[in-house]
């Protein structure tokens, strides 16, 4: 795993938004998968700026993002979807027929679930995956558990999960949803490229354990070893487990 050490949060995050442009330039039919959460707004923050400096045209590319809460409808201010919504989708110009999300208010997850990973397989796959990762170790919603699923599924969200995420339901853990629908790991590990994003110290037993630990379900990033081209994109104190790159 590649890692690089960043001196500061926005220092990463203006090099990961010249990187999604320069990807865009090269590719504009670009499938690009998409997180939610606390760290990739300083992203979404400087891909508007190219944007609205002309610099980054978003007409051609697809997005995916990884997953939604259980229960929520897209227009529900918790939803992943409204988060997209507000700190990017309104503005740029991704066309709405191409932006692509797991509906968490679907009558049937198993079908639903289904559909994604079709829509994803038809588009060919994520191009550019960005990724976050969460102080327990979960990609997307692929929480630390006996087994990991590869398809797409209906997560149960762990305690520390629900914690971490409150601040997006007013501070109050009982209103965050109970569960998700997430894409599974077949899906992450497909991307043909992966950037996983993550600062602070709350990251760094997740980071340590992803990059130099054992590959295992109770520490789902640890699976990105696998694949042949992640970048792990630290602060320092994220990677302070880490004795330099390797
Ligand atoms: P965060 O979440 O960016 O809010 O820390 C990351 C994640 O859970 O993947």
């Amino acid at each position: 795993m590649n890692v690089r050490v960043f001196t500061s949060e926005s220092e990463a995050a203006a090099a990961c938004a010249t990187l999604v442009s320069n990807a865009v330039r090269e590719k504009p039919s670009l499938v690009l998968g998409l997180p939610t959460g606390r760290t990739p707004l300083n992203v979404y923050r400087e891909l508007v700026a190219l944007h609205q400096r002309g610099q980054l045209d978003f007409s051609r590319v697809t997005s995916f993002n990884l997953d939604e809460f259980l229960g929520l409808p897209p227009d529900d201010p918790g939803s992943f979807r409204a988060y997209m919504e507000r700190h990017l989708f309104q503005h740029v110009n991704l066309s709405a027929e191409r932006i692509h999300f797991l509906d968490g208010s679907a009558e049937r997850a198993e079908q639903e679930c289904a559909r994604y990973d079709a829509q994803l397989a038809a588009a060919g796959g994520m191009d550019l995956l960005l990724l976050g990762i969460g102080p327990n170790g979960h990609v997307a919603f692929n929480e630390p558990d006996e087994s990991l699923q590869a398809l797409s599924h209906r997560a149960r969200l762990s305690r520390e999960t629900r914690q971490a995420v409150a601040s997006f339901f007013g501070d109050d853990v009982s209103k965050v949803p109970l569960a998700a629908l997430t894409l599974g790991m077949s899906a992450l590990l497909q991307a043909r490229r992966v950037i996983l994003l993550a600062f602070g110290v709350g990251k760094a037993a997740a980071v340590t354990a992803m990059a130099r630990g054992p590959i295992t379900p109770r520490w789902p990033a640890s699976f990105l070893q696998l694949h042949g081209n992640v970048e792990v994109w630290v602060d320092a104190e994220a990677g302070r487990g880490l004795d330099g790159s390797r």
